[in-house]
């Protein structure tokens, strides 16, 4: 089965187009164990194409401003500014998941989508959280993630079967999991949950450690569309509604902690943990407006996984080598 036919299998038939447009010229062999930065960023580009000014991945998306409201409750597992008694502005971006700025809102490669958040302290610090849709990533390791990407540009519409995917996802059935589930177009960006995926340890003024994973949860509540809706849909119709929308009422979020059981694997963000682990409330994202240009504010947008204030810290082994990628597809897209 090719990538494109594992899309068709969920139900995203625009795939093939998007994916046949989107460059697999640039398909490449892994050439170390441990991959790179460079190479993550390469490897994207060798599935999405390269398309100067724009993110690597998430290419296309909106910027919007609001503020952070702490709940008491975000001091019993961190000391963290943000995270304390008052309110604090964030720039948020939007995103759909694939690198191709001009990919319609409603092709199946627009999901995961992206939810970034930077806070701005008054101290003139910041500090980012970045999550999409999908509680769980294809891969368990960048590497892992860099052999996905590459055996997916090595396996496009001409490639001798069984592609270099089918070897891939034979061998990673998480991977196959991640490309196989149904991911139906959302009504809105804000009726989406989205998830942080990777771990944080989260330290209290006590002290006291905690291993947690992000979640936003829209209070409007998930809704998506149906196939018929979805198909109707204009190309841009995401972007237009949420910025109708923030005009009549704020889009909010809750922000919870997912706390780690003993035996939760920690380190592998590839691995969901249970729905039945404990949620502590950290606050609530209200996104109050549009930017008054979009484009200009998320062209100079940089936001980092890594980028975390005392009280939170790297909570596994992907969170840094993750973030390294970052500044590089900036670095190219603002060249
Ligand atoms: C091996 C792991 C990963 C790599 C190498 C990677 C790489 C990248 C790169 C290169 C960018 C573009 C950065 C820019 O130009 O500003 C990006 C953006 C993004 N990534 Fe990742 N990523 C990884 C994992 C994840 C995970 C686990 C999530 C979700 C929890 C995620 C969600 C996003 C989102 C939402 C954006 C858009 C951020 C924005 O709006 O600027 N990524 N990623």
């Amino acid at each position: 089965m090719t990538l494109i036919s594992y899309f068709q299998a969920a139900s995203v038939p625009a795939l093939a187009l998007a994916l046949m447009g989107s460059g697999f010229a640039y398909a490449q062999t892994p050439s170390g164990p441990e991959a790179t930065p460079a190479e993550l960023v390469d490897a994207l580009n060798s599935v999405f194409g390269k398309h100067p000014g724009y993110r690597a991945v998430h290419a296309k998306g909106v910027v919007l401003e609001g503020k952070f409201i702490p709940s008491p409750t975000a001091a019993a597992i961190t000391k963290a500014a943000h995270l304390q008694a008052t309110s604090v502005p964030v720039t948020v971006r939007f995103s759909n998941f694939a690198g191709i700025p001009t990919l319609a809102d409603n092709n199946g490669l627009a999901s995961p989508h992206g939810l970034a958040i930077k806070f701005d302290l008054p101290d003139g610090t910041h500090t980012d959280i970045i999550a999409h849709s999908f509680n769980g990533f294809p891969s368990a390791t960048v590497t892992d993630f860099r052999d996905l990407l590459v055996a997916l540009a090595a396996s496009g519409p001409d490639a001798a079967k069984p592609t270099a995917l089918d070897a891939y996802l034979g061998k990673h059935p998480v991977a196959k999991a991640f490309l196989t589930a149904a991911k139906p177009a959302p009504e809105s960006y804000a009726t989406l949950p989205y998830y942080g995926v990777n771990t944080f340890k989260f330290t209290n003024a006590k002290g006291d450690v905690t291993y947690a994973r992000y979640q936003l949860i829209p209070t409007a509540g998930s809704h998506s569309l149906t196939d018929a809706q979805a198909a109707a849909a204009d190309g841009n119709y995401l972007y237009q509604e949420i910025i109708k929308r923030v005009i009549q009422k704020p889009a909010e979020f809750k922000l919870l902690a997912q706390i780690a059981n003993d035996g939760d694997k920690i380190d592998d963000p590839s691995v969901a943990w249970p729905d039945s682990r404990t949620l502590v409330e950290l606050g609530t994202l209200e996104i109050s407006h549009a930017v008054s240009d979009s484009n200009a504010a998320q062209a100079k947008l940089l936001f980092m996984p890594n980028a975390l204030l005392p009280g939170i810290e790297v909570g596994d082994s992907m969170l840094n080598p993750r973030s390294a990628a970052y500044p590089i597809s900036y670095s190219h897209r603002t060249r």
